[in-house]
């Protein structure tokens, strides 16, 4: 038996990856794949990096008898989108957009949004109906920090620099996305108010009651496509030895993130479902680095992982994806 799966937004960038990713797995048949922009036209035109792969073509509706919904769509369109379509309750959601992420959006009509972040709810997605998937910064972010949450040791401010690709950004044109403002240019936005932090938070507050201090994030626009690389430090009593062996301990049974020993760097990460970790000790301060794909483990990865999760299949089945390191 496969999963039948549809996919709403389809001409955008997560959708893309997830056409991608579930074309080549073993448990999936892909149903309709929905289109406002493109119904009608072959998938491979839209996303030119499939050509041959598949004759799939874009869609006005879904078929109506999937077993689970990705929604691709932006901020606000998720709710619009299931405001206006009424799917069986037999079928499961993985949501994309922050609409149902936070725990006072998560009831939505008869429906309870479980957030999907693997390494911290697996036991609740594997029971849920439907699935709030984390924004990408606030996975790189999370990451990095919920093993010293769940040791009682968020005790002071934390510090977050995190710079992404443009695709965080997705396929719609704007200034900060044109090529001649991209390229050679590194920027800000939403310095100390982006909206992951709402997410971050009540994660951490899962796991520490009452975690001391403030997270300062400052978003950065990097001048390359794809991938997140986040530096997070904060004040900490604990030795370097004993953080990386927390850290270890902590995603001992995650098997997309690994503490590494050695420095890490984007390109690790880049085309991938992990996260990868690196902890130092700098006088006070714990430094941990944090990089992830924001397409892939900050997106239509995780919402893959989560619906293995969700159907009881192996965690990793569709997500052995490699990097180009050169
Ligand atoms: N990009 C990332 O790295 C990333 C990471 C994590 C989470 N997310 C979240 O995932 C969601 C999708 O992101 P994305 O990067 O794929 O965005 P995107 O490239 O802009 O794609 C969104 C798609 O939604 C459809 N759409 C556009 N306007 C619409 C409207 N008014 N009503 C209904 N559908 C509309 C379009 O598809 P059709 O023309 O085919 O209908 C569009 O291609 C967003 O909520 C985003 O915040 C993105």
């Amino acid at each position: 038996m496969k999963i039948k799966a549809g996919i709403v937004g389809g001409a955008g960038y997560t959708a893309g990856e997830l056409i991608r990713i579930l074309l080549h797995h073993e448990f999936v048949e892909l149903g309709g794949i929905v289109s406002s922009s493109n119904a009608g036209n072959p998938v491979h035109q839209v996303h030119d990096d499939l050509v041959g792969d598949t004759d799939l073509v874009f869609a006005a509706e879904l078929a109506g008898d999937e077993d689970v919904v990705f929604l691709c769509l932006g901020h606000g369109n998720s709710k619009a989108w299931l405001e206006k379509n009424t799917l069986p309750d037999t079928t499961h959601v993985i949501d994309l957009s922050n609409d149902f992420r936070l725990e006072a959006d998560a009831e939505f009509a008869d429906r309870e949004f479980v957030y999907g972040l693997p390494e911290l709810n697996k036991g609740r997605i594997q029971q849920a109906q439907s699935i709030a998937n984390p924004g990408c910064f606030a996975t790189a972010i999370q990451l990095a920090l919920l093993p010293l949450a769940q040791a009682g040791k968020l005790t002071e401010d934390v510090h977050v620099s995190a710079i992404t690709g443009s695709t965080g950004a997705g396929q719609s044109l704007s200034e900060t996305v044109h090529f001649s403002w991209r390229t050679n240019n590194v920027s800000i936005y939403k310095p100390f108010t982006h909206q992951h932090l709402g997410e971050i938070g009540e994660s951490l507050a899962q796991l520490q009651s009452q975690p001391g201090g403030e997270i300062y994030f400052v978003p950065y626009r990097g001048n390359f496509a794809r991938g997140i690389f986040a530096s997070v430090y904060t004040p900490s009593d604990l030795t370097q030895d004993e953080a990386r062996e927390l850290y270890q301990k902590f995603y001992a049974d995650a098997p997309f993130t690994t503490v590494s020993d050695k420095e890490i760097h984007l390109k690790q990460v880049v085309n991938t479902n992990k996260c990868l970790l690196h902890v130092q000790k700098l006088g006070k301060q714990l430094l941990i680095t944090s990089v992830i794909d924001n397409l892939v483990k900050g997106a239509s990865g995780q919402a893959v992982q989560n619906m293995n999760l969700l159907f009881g299949l192996p965690e990793t089945t569709g997500l052995n994806l490699k990097s180009v390191l050169f």
